[in-house]
């Protein structure tokens, strides 16, 4: 198997990572590798928003636990349940107390179908540089809060993506869930 393909294998969901910040020149190339991504018309909608100090992490998890508690109220019973066994081991369960998490902020036509594919690019990237990484819709309820949105000079027309929580994984990266085989119809 080629070193491609045997990372996107080996790609996992994290949630647990040592409280060791991931070095500047590695998280410039995980940038860089999103970056890259293709994007429509080459138009590259985007840019990042790296939250890595302990101050700003401490802020996010302030906002967002009141949040989180909030949505979790509406899930389901069996999702609740599942959701218990996390939320007892961080202390920002929409952030994961992640030591870097990366924000991709798009605007304009092709944002959409662009932004989530420099997602995945960082988090492949990721990965081949043995750093978990989750993509955390959750990570997002901080967003409609006016301190965050200045920090993050957030306007009007731009949309985020991610966050994507990134660190060395405490627990290792974990098994492949359940995959469903491809629905694929040959002509
Ligand atoms: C758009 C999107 C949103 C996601 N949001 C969350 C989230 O809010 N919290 C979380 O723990 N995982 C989140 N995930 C991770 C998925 O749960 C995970 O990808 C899925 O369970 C498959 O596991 P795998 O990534 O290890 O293959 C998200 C993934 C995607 C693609």
């Amino acid at each position: 198997m080629n070193e491609a393909i045997k990372n996107i294998k080996m790609r996992r969901s994290v949630r647990f990572f040592e409280q060791k910040k991931i070095e500047k020149e590695i998280l410039q190339e995980i940038i860089e590798a999103g970056n890259l991504a293709p994007t429509g018309m080459n138009a590259q909608p985007w840019r990042f928003v790296v939250v890595e100090s302990s101050e700003f992490k401490e802020k996010l998890a302030k906002l967002a636990l009141p949040k989180y508690k909030q949505w979790l109220e509406k899930m389901s019973a069996e999702f609740k349940e599942m959701r218990k066994e996390i939320d007892l081991k961080v202390k920002d369960p929409a952030h994961y107390d992640a030591p870097a998490v990366i924000f991709v902020i798009g605007k304009g036509m092709t944002r959409d179908l662009d932004c989530p594919m420099v997602c995945q690019n960082i988090m492949l990237a990721a990965r081949s540089m043995g750093i978990g990484s989750c993509w955390v819709f959750i990570g997002q309820l901080v967003l409609d809060n006016p301190e965050i949105r200045k920090e993050f000079d957030l306007q009007e027309d731009e949309k985020v993506f991610g966050p994507i929580v990134l660190g060395y994984p405490k627990e290792g990266f974990p098994e492949m869930p359940l995959k469903k085989e491809p629905s694929v119809k040959w002509l």
